[in-house]
């Protein structure tokens, strides 16, 4: 499978607004701290990106005696983080080979990484090594096979076949999370909805999305055109759009 170079989109993904808007308080993690009660939690968002999570959950769970921590592959994606965020340890390491203790975190979050990983069985490995029993792994992602639709593959139509290479349905995930000894929980929130396409063009120009990177430069650029057409023939184009996101619970017992 072909992997995006976030060296090259730190930048664009660090500064588009409506991912740090998306971002609320992980009532998962809340739940996790309201029946555990400890003098001291380990927290690792794992891929953690710019920070753009962690500055949020630190805001929400000021107080808290916790330990927070932010792994990523991308040193310039752990730079703009260490700009973010203030008393985090900054890991550069891989997901498949973390250079953390066993047994170390309570809780894992994991936003919209998973697909990136070259080897997923071992990151999944590497996620059970490290979380202490009892322990919690929030795998958050897309799930792309319930989103067929989505404005991205309506437009950009190879990045839906760059994407079936990348993502394990939630028949896998479930799978081999639970073969590992994790008791998982898995649900998908679905939405069907019309958008109006003018409000998806500087998505689509921010090239921040991580699939428009894989695709090659002759299809984005056509889809470019495709939107740009739709928008002169009527500005108030819409389209009908799906869109999935999986919240997947899994305590290692
Ligand atoms: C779409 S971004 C998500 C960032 C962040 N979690 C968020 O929600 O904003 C994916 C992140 O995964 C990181 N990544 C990709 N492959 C990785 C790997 N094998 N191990 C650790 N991090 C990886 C990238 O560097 C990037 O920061």
């Amino acid at each position: 499978m072909k992997t995006t170079d976030y060296s090259n989109i730190a930048n664009k993904y660090d500064n588009n607004q409506y991912r740090i808007d998306e971002i609320r308080q992980d009532y998962d993690l809340k739940k996790y701290i309201d029946n555990n009660c400890k003098n001291e939690y380990h927290i690792l968002d794992l891929s953690c990106g710019t920070g753009l999570y962690l500055e949020k959950q630190m805001k929400y769970f000021e107080g808290l005696n916790i330990n927070w921590n932010a792994l990523d592959a991308s040193k310039e994606m752990l730079d703009m983080a260490d700009k973010r965020l203030d008393k985090v340890t900054l890991i550069e390491a891989f997901a498949e080979e973390m250079p953390c203790h066993s047994e170390t975190f309570d809780f894992i979050s994991n936003n919209y990484a998973f697909h990136h990983y070259s080897l997923k069985e071992q990151a999944l490995n590497e996620i059970y090594r490290v979380l202490i029993k009892g322990g919690v792994y929030k795998l958050h992602n897309i799930t792309i096979h319930d989103m067929p639709k989505w404005w991205v593959y309506h437009y950009f139509p190879s990045a839906y076949y760059e994407d079936l290479k990348r993502y394990w349905n939630k028949d896998i995930i479930f799978n081999e999370l639970a073969m590992r000894g994790f008791e998982v929980n898995l649900k998908v929130e679905y939405r069907m909805e019309k958008i109006k396409v003018a409000d998806y063009l500087n998505h689509a120009l921010n090239r921040d999305i991580s699939v428009l990177t894989l695709i090659n430069d002759r299809d984005y650029e056509e889809g470019l055109e495709r939107i740009r057409y739709d928008l002169k023939i009527n500005e108030n184009k819409t389209i009908l759009n799906d869109f999935a996101e999986m919240f997947c619970i899994a305590k290692k017992i």
